[in-house]
């Protein structure tokens, strides 16, 4: 939900700001802008469009030479993509990047309007940047401050002032912010990717920090402007976790990441042969005392949820809640201390999610939150934490950021089914040691990467598919559905394989595509039974389920077959051909793969 830079050192501004913003633009690519001083003047260049439609612009019309700068990369909110609505945003003394939304625009803009100011975008930025030079009065952390005392909503800003050239201003509010420190240089950015090529050092800014990078450096200052000595953060990532590394997209790079991403997050948390979640704080006494547990999350992070359910209520015998986190804190949930609500979140900044997670919190419920990103503001605010080690997810249709969450699911699970005594302590090993060998198994399902493009190669022309499946299969079916849809534009829908009948099926005619997955062997038959009558009302039917499983003609048209592992791990396996069919779906119909239109990869707004 757009990303934001900034750059003091002694390199080319502009080269270093495209290339900061490049590691940025799965945030929002509608439209990128920098300004940068160049002798001590802020220049602008701005268009619509992806960054490469900036670097063009720049080669054309003159390069801005400086060693000072800041620079957007957009998701447009207020005001469609356009050149005039793209950032930085300016005033007679201001320019400003901002990520977020403030609420209150269209008040302040009137109070600007009354007091002379005219605007020429739609965005809710410009009135900040107008603000800010109606209070500017030769001090900028003055006006900083009465700006964002009055502005409502969400926001993490860079910003100039012409009258201080060479220097950057920084200040942030629930949407995330970070200061690199390198030699000579600083810089401010959304996220820890765009600093690695230069920096692993960082400092997180609290809300209302006001940073001031000058002169190759960072100082920060409390909302009373009092210098702050702030602790300084190492990235665990590298330069080549954000690069694509050969693959020709970031989302089959990310898929072929699985294995080592679940071994790295699962081996941490296993002590000898049990699952160990104490490093948390969630310790055996912690887990047995609670009542039920909700999973609060958005998208694939919410089918993450969904496997959850399924197995932390066959396990442990506990309830688990499921909810959308946008209905979630508009529906009054019930919730007391003895329930646990988790939350999850690749980013951890997801504007949803962290204000669920905060309402769970003043109801007194206890917070768990698994979440991808160190320092994160889900990762932050929650009671407990289990980071998952995915390494950065890049591409915006998220595929490992889901394989570590279940596996994370998993762990507590087995977990909370031993501390309620629903599971023996022999069983706990035995399925720990299961979930332990799951990135072998990933490996072999990687393998079949030629059949599923096979497949997808079938699927370019549909309009409509199903998935279907029952249970677990379920869960996992509506995890397939999403990834094809947002990324082959396809549209599909996931459906409970024995509701189909209750009128979905009308939907089925001659050649319409319809993917079952049947990988839990209790409901093995009546999942076929349900694939039988998708088939005589004319489907194509891709099976997913145990290679040993034979499957006749009047079931299947394609079948995928997969490694045989106990049933309730057999969602990490089964969900691999669903994203490969999905990304190559993408890529036959040539679609921009990673940057799927309309979407952004962070929604750090409602
Ligand atoms: O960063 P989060 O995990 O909180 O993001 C949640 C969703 O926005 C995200 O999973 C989204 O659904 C993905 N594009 C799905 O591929």
């Amino acid at each position: 939900m757009c990303g934001i830079v900034g750059y003091v050192g002694n390199k080319d501004c502009t080269r270093v700001l495209l290339d900061s913003l490049s590691k940025l633009e799965y945030r929002g690519y509608d439209s990128a802008g920098i300004a940068v001083f160049e002798n001590s003047k802020i220049k602008i260049s701005k268009t619509k469009g992806r960054l490469a439609s900036l670097e063009q612009k720049l080669k054309r019309e003159g390069w801005i030479n400086g060693c000072c700068g800041i620079g957007h990369t957009r998701w447009a909110t207020h005001g469609e993509p356009s050149d005039v609505n793209s950032h930085p945003h300016a005033s007679a003394r201001v320019s400003i990047v901002h990520n977020g939304i403030i609420e209150n625009y269209q008040k302040i803009k009137s109070f600007l309007e009354n007091n002379g100011y005219e605007f020429e975008s739609q965005t809710d930025t410009e009135t900040v940047a107008k603000l800010l030079d109606f209070y500017f009065d030769g001090d900028p952390i003055k006006a900083i401050r009465q700006t964002i005392s009055e502005i409502e909503g969400s926001y993490a800003l860079g910003i100039m002032f012409s009258e201080f050239p060479d220097t950057i201003y920084a200040v942030r509010k629930d949407s995330p912010l970070i200061v690199g420190i390198g030699e000579n240089e600083a810089f401010i950015a959304s996220d820890v990717p765009a600093i690695l090529k230069y920096t692993r050092n960082y400092y997180l800014l609290e809300h209302d920090e006001i940073v001031v990078l000058k002169d190759g450096k960072a100082g920060v200052f409390d909302k009373h402007g009092v210098h702050i000595e702030k602790e300084l953060h190492t990235a665990d990532w590298d330069m080549e976790a954000a690069e694509k590394g050969g693959y020709a997209h970031f989302m089959l790079k990310e898929i072929n990441e699985q294995p080592t991403a679940v071994k790295t997050t699962i081996s941490p948390r296993i002590t000898d042969g049990m699952p160990d979640l104490s490093e948390c704080g969630m310790t055996k006494e912690r887990l047995a005392g609670y009542r039920s547990i909700y999973v609060v999350a958005c998208g694939t992070a919410m089918h993450a949820g969904l496997v959850g359910k399924y197995v932390i209520e066959q396990l442990a015998r506990v309830p688990v809640t499921v909810d959308v986190a946008s209905e979630f804190r508009y529906r009054n949930p019930i919730l007391s201390a003895e329930d646990l609500v988790i939350v999850v979140s690749q980013s951890g900044e997801t504007a949803d999610t962290l204000e669920a997670l905060r309402l769970s919190k003043r109801i007194g419920a206890q917070t768990l939150a698994i979440v991808n990103v160190k320092g994160s503001s889900i990762a932050r605010e929650a009671d407990m934490v289990i980071y998952t080690h995915a390494g950065p997810e890049i591409s915006v249709a998220s595929t490992k950021a889901y394989m570590v969450q279940i596996a994370v699911f998993y762990l507590i699970a087995f977990e909370l089914a031993y501390a309620k005594e629903a599971i023996t302590e022999e069983e706990c090993r035995r399925l720990t040691a299961a979930l332990n060998g799951i990135p072998e198994i990933i490996s072999v399902v990687l393998q079949q990467a030629e059949q599923c493009k096979y497949i997808a190669s079938k699927l370019i022309n549909a309009g409509n598919l199903l998935y279907i499946g029952r249970g677990l299969d379920y869960a996992l079916s509506m995890e397939g559905s999403l990834k094809l849809k947002e990324i082959s534009y396809i549209h599909s829908e996931s459906y409970a394989a024995g509701e189909l009948k209750h009128g979905t099926i009308s939907l089925v005619t001659n050649g319409m595509p319809v993917v079952a997955v049947a990988t839990q062997r209790e409901l093995f038959d009546k999942t076929v039974s349900n694939v039988k009558e998708v088939k005589a009302r004319g489907a194509t039917v891709i099976f997913v389920t145990h290679a040993y499983k034979t499957v006749e003609s009047d079931v299947a048209d394609f079948k995928i077959a997969l490694p045989t592992v106990d049933d309730i791990l057999m969602p990490i396996p089964a969900v691999v051909p669903l994203q490969l069919i999905a990304y190559y779906t993408s890529v036959l119909k040539g679609n921009d793969v990673d940057k799927p239109r309309n979407l952004a990869k962070s929604v750090t707004v409602e």
